[in-house]
């Protein structure tokens, strides 16, 4: 019986979190003599530095130093695997806000009010902004990159019917409440001490020792919690804790960086837009014959994670769907703009809403329910191969989950009331979307999945637990706990958790791809499992037991006839000089990708889910309001309902935030218009759909993954993809023809442009005149 693993425990930090006693990097007590830094950025978007005077900002008060590129003692390069991006620009410019130095100070107000002192002096080059702009210079960060499979363009002119459009979908700035902030503390010996708010403390560690110029084990990177990372601390981490490295190594002082909300939303890369321009044919049924679709992304100024999320984007461009004849090609479009990172599903939305805009035009074409649609091109048996070679083996639990919720949403009924109301109400709309996800987990790099963990028991049964896993506000360390709890058979309190930390646990990938709980909470129960039979091996011997009746359940040990408490033995065992301490490791079997040939097997499993939204649009004003949402998501069996259910909701409400209400502005010179909150509009506590019904699909996931449970962090990012096209349900009911139209994020204005002016007086003389 399980006894901590599956029940709805509240987040480890929430009571210290409401109560203002979680502590946060700018939180920590300041080590004497600590600094201050800012950074200082372009001024242009593109072109080359020819002054940069620094004279006036030296003398401010209270700056101690200015660093530039050239104190930089080691590599001047925040990318990982590339040589595409400097830490501090000396030469090329290539975004407006690009960081050229940093000041540091006795406090943070003297290190902001001396960066606008700076003379800077950049010779202009023409900006390619846009996604268009990029394609017309032809610039890329990386090579194109197809899956083609078939004959497509046979395929579709050989099908009765077809259709073709094109789809542009914004970007979306991270928003996590805690900024990018680090504090570099000076050690022994060159050592560096970073405390880092990011989700991959490895690299961290790795690019400051490389800025540095020392070995990776001169630096420890450490982490108890971020403020949010929603992929946006990803890599972007790095630049930060680097230029806090240089600060200290510069001044001998502990020096700490803090952005501020406007820098950090100009310095720092977002979710990728981009233009998805496809072309499908496909019989009476509206059954795909063959998809062609160009998937063209706004990287930004460098590689950065483009290749990740550009791939991802392909991986789900099928989303729950057989494409018998496709192509599904990429642009990985070089701008001169902030460069594009990680965010929530990493591509994956972006894939599966031009999956679900081609879908509804088909629908939209025949007349037909766009729920019809999607569930005559399920994957099916013999309908079963992805564009990327991996067969879905469990197609049938997708499709059972959207014909539950179809059932439990009433999804008929309010189609046809919907139908109904919209004959007679000229101005408002209502629309209704039932759509479906698919999410694979795993790194499409196959090295990334693998996890360690560092477990010691004490004298007296408190356990320390220790991995590679970061905290970000997702519940990865709560799960973590409860597993240790459960195997050790003992109350969660005897569990420490304790900050992530390159000492403790080493090489470890970012957490991220939603895979911390599959792959830590392996590594844990495996650390977990070898202390474990040293304790029974040693408890049999000692007491002349036959292993098989020690049992440990309730904080006690019963050893044949003998109950003893779990620290009484842990004290036993030590006394019996037996090694209380363990590592632990996992890696996710069965991956293989083969991207040269575009084939394999890239996914451990997939998440399946559904959403169905309801809307009502104002036609005239493009105003718009989420009436009712109902959510069908499978987490495999829950690690923790409570917590799952926690990211359901804030995953979809984040999607919403992306799809309706987040919108990017760049003006013609590369400037970020939205750098704040009063221009920058995220969902608040009352864009939560009013009549909000979230239930978890019931299943165990077929792979072994740690109690049979499914990764949860991205997949229900997509579920508000219901959201968008059930806008655009109600864009076409106002104006049939103008559903294809709407782009992303779907705002007042999106939803007018699409409709067009509407003549009121004729839709209101034309609704009056019918007869009731
Ligand atoms: N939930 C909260 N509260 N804060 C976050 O920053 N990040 C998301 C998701 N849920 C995030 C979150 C992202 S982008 C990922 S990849 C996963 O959590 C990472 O954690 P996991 O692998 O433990 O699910
Ligand atoms: Mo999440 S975008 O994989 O950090």
């Amino acid at each position: 019986m399980l006894r901590h693993v599956r029940k709805p425990l509240p987040h480890d930090s929430a009571v210290k979190q409401v109560q203002g006693a979680a502590p946060y990097i700018d939180d920590l007590p300041e080590p004497a003599g600590t600094l201050h830094v800012a950074v200082g950025g372009a001024t242009k978007a593109h072109g080359t530095l020819v002054t940069l005077d620094l004279d006036r900002v030296r003398t401010a008060q209270g700056v101690v130093a200015v660093v530039t590129a050239a104190d930089i003692p080691g590599r001047n390069c925040v990318a990982a695997h590339m040589d595409d991006e400097p830490i501090l620009a000396s030469d090329t410019i290539e975004f407006h806000g690009q960081p050229l130095f940093a000041v540091v100070a006795t406090s943070r107000d003297a290190a902001r009010r001396a960066v606008p002192l700076a003379g800077i002096e950049i010779t202009p080059a023409p900006p390619a902004v846009t996604i268009d702009d990029g394609l017309a210079t032809g610039a890329r960060v990386l090579p194109d990159y197809a899956f083609v499979g078939g004959d497509v363009e046979a395929a579709i002119a050989a099908a009765p019917h077809k259709a073709s459009g094109t789809l542009r979908m914004g970007g979306q700035e991270h928003f996590y409440l805690e900024g990018q902030i680090a504090l570099a503390i000076p050690g022994e010996d060159g050592a560096m001490l970073v405390h880092s708010s990011t989700q991959h403390p490895t690299e961290v560690q790795h690019i400051v020792a490389r800025t540095l110029g020392v070995p990776d084990a001169f630096v420890t990177c450490e982490v108890r919690r971020m403020g949010g990372g929603f992929g946006g601390k990803e890599t972007q981490a790095c630049q930060w804790a680097a230029i806090a490295a240089i600060a200290a190594r510069v001044t001998g002082r502990p020096c700490k960086l803090r952005l501020d909300r406007d820098a950090d939303m100009m310095m720092t890369g977002k979710r990728h837009d981009f233009r998805v321009d496809w072309s499908v044919g496909f019989d009476d049924a509206g059954r795909i014959a063959g998809l062609d679709v160009l998937l063209a992304a706004r990287c930004g100024m460098s590689a950065d994670c483009s290749a990740g999320v550009v791939d991802r984007a392909m991986f789900h461009a099928d989303n729950t769907y057989h494409l018998p004849a496709f192509r599904i090609d990429t642009r990985r479009v070089k701008t001169n703009t902030v460069s594009n990172t990680a965010f929530r599903g990493f591509g994956g939305p972006q894939g599966m809403l031009a999956a679900e805009r081609v879908v509804d035009a088909i629908a939209w074409s025949l007349g037909r329910d766009p729920l019809d649609i999607r569930k005559a091109n399920f994957y099916a048996p013999g309908r079963d191969r992805t564009p990327y070679g991996q067969t879905i083996e469990d197609h049938d639990v997708g499709l059972a989950l959207i014909e539950e919720l179809e059932r439990t949403s009433d999804y008929r009924a309010r189609r046809a009331a919907i139908a109904a109301f919209n004959k007679t109400s000229p101005i408002l709309k209502r629309g209704l979307a039932l759509t479906p996800l698919k999410f694979g987990i795993s790194f499409t790099l196959a090295a990334m999945n693998q996890a360690g963990a560092l477990v010691h028991v004490y004298q007296d049964g408190s356990v320390h637990l220790n991995h590679g896993g970061t905290e970000m506000g997702q519940g990865l360390f709560q799960k973590v706990a409860q597993v240790a709890a459960e195997e050790f058979g003992i109350g969660l309190e005897r569990v420490r958790i304790t900050p992530t930390s390159t000492e403790k646990v080493p090489n470890t990938s970012p957490t991220a791809a939603s895979s911390g709980s599959d792959l830590n909470g392996m590594a844990v129960q495996a650390a977990c499992r070898t202390i474990k039979a040293r304790m029974v091996a040693f408890a049999a011997d000692n007491w002349q037991v036959p292993e098989e009746q020690i049992l440990f359940a309730d904080d006690h040990v019963q050893i044949g006839n003998q109950r003893i408490g779990f620290g009484e033995l842990a004290h036993a065992a030590h006394c019996g000089r037996v090694s209380l301490s363990s590592t632990g490791f996992y890696k996710t079997p069965n991956l293989h990708w083969d991207r040269a040939r575009g084939t394999g097997h890239p996914f451990f499993y997939f998440a399946w889910g559904a959403a169905a939204s309801e809307v009502l649009i104002d036609a005239g004003t493009g105003e718009n309001k989420v009436l009712r949402v109902d959510i069908l998501h499978d987490v495999g069996r829950s690690l923790n309902p409570a917590l799952d259910i926690g990211q359901i909701e804030g995953g979809f409400v984040q999607g919403m935030g992306w799809l309706t209400t987040e919108e990017l502005v760049f003006d013609a010179e590369g400037r970020l218009l939205t750098h704040a909150p009063s221009t920058y509009k995220i969902p608040v506590a009352s864009d939560v759909p009013a009549d909000f019904r979230v239930a978890l699909f019931d299943g165990a996931n077929r792979e072994e993954t740690i109690y049979r449970s499914k990764a949860v962090g991205e997949p229900p990012f997509n579920l508000a993809i219901s959201v968008f096209c059930a806008l655009a349900d109600a864009v076409e009911a106002a104006r049939p023809g103008a559903g294809a139209r709407l782009d992303a994020p779907a705002t007042p204005e999106a939803i007018v442009t699409a409709i067009g002016e509407l003549d009121v007086a004729a839709a209101l003389g034309a609704a009056l005149a019918r007869p009731s």
